[in-house]
């Protein structure tokens, strides 16, 4: 008689008495060492290491689990040669809640069939057609500057990001109401739907405002698919809708749907991280921001296309070194599936692992002056990101790489293009660099910033 074991999906966490051979710390009953993360992100988890070593028991969130520091830590989780770790589960409880279908919550086989719904999507002919689209967003944005002498830097990029990502993701006219409703539908999910504590669909409860989002959405994209599969759009459902798997068939609707929702998500608050971080140091050193200015100018057009993107090193390096030192997914999360090894340890089946890409940024044994900005150690000279392959990891890495990350950086590179060249910036005086690390890293009171039109 054969018996059959429950899936690895069917399974809770592993009990914390199975993690005490770990060394490490609880925390406060309930929170863990969530409320010194909150406070100091960066400082926590040093001390944590400094306490425990590279991997350590911690209870972060509602979850207790085990904190894999540095590069080869990363290397055994992320490359999962063993297929040891669990996307879906170790997400299950967070954004899985919100987005569960789309890749990054699929595992193993399933993950890699469903990948290659993007496969049109990022290639050079689709990119250059976006880099036209966006470029016209972005001038009609930095148009609003022209009378102003400061900006609140972040709820701008968060609006511009927004525009971009309703006409190049769905194409949804970016300035109409349409795309404002679908905005609005999506801060629910991000701004009340993910805050909240009680997973229960009754008003007026942060959950249900959040499902009320994600319905809308569903809806809204579920009824745009026919017509995006009958015209020869150059947006990204427009291609998301045409791939098909092995026997020619189209994935269905709701695995769209999925995908599409994410990836607004996933473009959104990271590149808006990253880019007012690469803004707050540039609004302090005037004389980079002049050094990349000058790189701008030196190329004699006012809007740059995905051609000339390499053409644009400084930007690409600052802005490698803003998500080194504010890696917009502060934490990667994942779940062991089986009994395996890991940093010495027996890490038990069922165990939810944080991998820290920050800790690894920060590291003295790779990095020189590793809180200093300095966009230079990413030079063709000095290459420092280049001793270990997990140590400046951003984007993630193995199979479940950031898939839009050549987007994220050419938004980047079109966006700083076209600001260097209108205007001049600097930091309101009295303003302190700082950083509020979690839910994501945002600079402290939003970047406010003053500014000169050129
Ligand atoms: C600065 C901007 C961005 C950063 C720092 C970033 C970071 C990441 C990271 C760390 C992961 C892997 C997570 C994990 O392994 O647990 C990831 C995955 C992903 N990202 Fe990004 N991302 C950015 C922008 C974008 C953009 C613009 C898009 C879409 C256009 C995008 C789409 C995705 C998708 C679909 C995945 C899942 C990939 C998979 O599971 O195979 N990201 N991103």
């Amino acid at each position: 008689m054969s018996i059959s074991l429950p899936h690895y999906s069917e399974l809770p966490n592993t009990d914390n008495r199975n993690l005490l051979h770990i060394p490490g710390k609880k925390g406060i009953p309930v929170l863990g060492m969530t409320p010194w993360l909150y406070k100091d992100f960066y400082t926590t988890v040093q001390k944590h290491q400094n306490n425990y070593g590279l991997t350590s028991r911690i209870h972060i969130g509602f979850q207790q689990g085990v904190m894999p520091l540095g590069p080869d830590n990363a290397k055994t989780i992320l490359l999962d040669k063993e297929r040891n770790f669990s996307n879906e589960m170790g997400y299950k409880d967070i954004t899985g809640i919100w987005f569960g279908g789309a890749i990054l919550f699929r595992d193993f086989d399933e993950h890699r069939l469903h990948r290659r719904v993007f496969q049109t999507a990022f290639k050079s002919d689709a990119m250059q057609g976006y880099s036209e689209g966006i470029n016209l967003i972005i001038d009609n944005f930095l148009q609003q500057w022209q009378t102003q002498q400061s900006v609140l830097f972040m709820p701008f990029v968060k609006q511009l990001l927004i525009n971009i990502g309703a006409q190049i993701f769905y194409g949804i006219d970016n300035m109409g109401s349409e795309a404002r409703k679908f905005a609005d539908a999506f801060l629910l999910i991000l701004d009340k739907g993910m805050m909240s504590l009680v997973k229960k669909d009754i008003p007026p409860l942060n959950y249900y405002y959040g499902q009320k989002g994600k319905r809308f959405i569903a809806n809204h994209l579920g009824s745009l698919i026919a017509d995006r599969r009958r015209h020869d759009g150059k947006d990204f459902m427009s291609y998301l809708v045409k791939e098909t798997r092995d026997d020619g068939s189209f994935f269905t609707d709701q695995e769209l749907i999925d995908h599409l929702s994410f990836l607004f998500f996933a473009a959104f608050d990271t590149t808006s991280s990253g880019l007012s971080h690469m803004l707050m140091h540039l609004a302090e050193n005037h004389r980079l921001q002049e050094e990349l200015r000058e790189e701008s100018r030196a190329l004699n057009t006012e809007t740059v296309t995905f051609q000339d993107l390499d053409k644009l090193p400084g930007i690409e390096m600052a802005f490698n070194e803003a998500l080194r030192l504010y890696p917009s997914a502060s934490i990667l999360l994942r779940r062991s599936i089986r009994d395996c090894e890991l940093g010495g340890f027996h890490i038990p089946a069922n165990t939810i692992l944080f991998t820290v890409p920050g800790f690894n940024h920060r590291m003295p044994e790779y990095w020189n002056n590793p809180e200093t900005f300095d966009p230079q150690r990413f030079s063709t000279e000095r290459q420092e990101h280049k001793q270990h392959p997990f140590q400046y990891i951003p984007f993630g890495g193995g199979a479940h790489k950031c898939i839009g990350m050549n987007f994220a950086q050419m938004n980047a590179k079109l966006f700083t293009h076209q600001l260097l060249l209108k205007y001049r910036f600097k930091l309101k005086p009295g303003y302190r660099i700082g950083t509020q690390i979690l839910p994501t890293p945002c600079p402290v009171d939003n970047l406010p910033l003053l500014i000169e039109r050129l």
